[in-house]
């Protein structure tokens, strides 16, 4: 379970117009346990933690990772830090993993505008791991998700799931899958009418390159959004095309069906549902591997031909 996964709280930041604030100030207290002399911090000319908008935890003290976002000194760019709460094995191997596949995707997808670029990586003097990656502007999918039904954002959110497809396709591309894909690990914002999209947190990731050849994996998932088979089986394409069919039916259905933690049943039932979209949506989130699409592109493929045929005749 993502523990870090909280929809609620990031909503609720933006119910209280928090969340218009880019980077939210916290007391200088909250940075006390950082030493701004040393690496990776020196490099800043300010540090703040991540805001609660974009962090989604109820509380920063329970969350696996401490975030904060610098203003690199040289390039005036706003960088991510992401380090780890607790020296434990658990947390340093998770990030080490990010790490790895962040630099194959950085070094094979060099031009891919989809992913977070590392800047720099090492250890504290405690031993804790860090990462510094492309800071983002846009906000989590999470804060754009509704709790209820929004037709008319429907063709909004159909674009958004097939560029969501696009950057998967990349990834998949170099044998490479998320794994733990949901409205927190996917940020998102429209500008000219177009959706632009950025897959982050790389923690949960499979490569099998690594993985097959031995790697230890057993990577933080989200109930409803992760693909049931994992606990069982290493992934293959078809667990992100599990995650996607969730987060795209949570964007459509709002977060009042994510209580339950089980797309299938929710999406069966959903008399709102156009009756092509949710067998689509069926087919994508079935439980079983074998009857899902085997390939994101065939996904995108049929929710292409969807929108075509709800709104016929653009370029999208
Ligand atoms: N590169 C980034 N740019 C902007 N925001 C980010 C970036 N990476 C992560 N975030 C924000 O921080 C949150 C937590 O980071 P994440 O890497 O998902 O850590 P965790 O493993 O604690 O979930 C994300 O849900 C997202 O809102
Ligand atoms: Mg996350």
């Amino acid at each position: 379970m993502d523990e870090g996964f909280c929809a609620t709280a990031v909503r609720a930041a933006h119910v209280r117009g928090v969340g218009d604030a880019k980077l939210i100030r916290m007391p200088a207290s909250n940075l006390d346990d950082i030493n701004r002399a040393a690496a990776p911090f020196d490099r800043f000319t300010s540090v703040q933690r991540l805001g609660p908008d974009r962090r989604g935890h109820a509380s920063a003290e329970h969350a696996r990772h401490q975030l904060y976002v610098g203003r690199d000194r040289q390039t005036r760019l706003n960088l991510l830090v992401k380090l780890a709460s607790r020296p434990g094995k658990v947390y340093q191997d998770d990030l080490a993993n990010e790490i790895a596949t962040l630099s194959t995707i950085n070094r094979e997808l060099a031009d891919s505008r989809y992913f977070p670029v590392i800047h720099d990586r090492g250890h504290l003097k405690d031993g804790r791991i860090y990462l510094v990656s492309t800071f983002f502007d846009e906000l989590p999918l999470a804060a754009s998700i509704a709790t209820e039904w929004m037709p008319d954002r429907l063709v909004a959110h159909l674009r958004a799931a097939l560029e969501i497809v696009k950057a998967l396709v990349e990834l998949h591309g170099l044998q490479i899958f998320h794994v733990d894909l949901n409205p927190m690990n996917i940020l998102y914002r429209v500008e000219k009418s177009r959706p632009i999209v950025r897959i982050v947190d790389f923690e949960s990731s499979f490569d099998v390159a690594r993985h097959s050849s031995g790697v230890f994996y057993s990577p933080p998932t989200t109930t409803g959004y992760s693909a049931p088979e994992i606990s069982q089986q290493s992934p293959d394409p078809r667990a992100d095309v599990f995650s996607v069919g969730a987060v795209l039916y949570t964007m459509l259905a709002g977060y009042r069906w994510a209580e339950s933690g089980e797309p299938r049943k929710r999406v069966e039932s959903d008399r709102n549902l156009d009756p092509e979209l949710r067998d689509i949506l069926l087919r994508a989130v079935a439980p079983s591997p074998e009857e899902r699409y085997a390939a994101v592109g065939d996904f995108g493929t049929a929710l292409a031909a969807h929108l075509e045929r709800i709104w016929p005749g653009r370029t999208w």
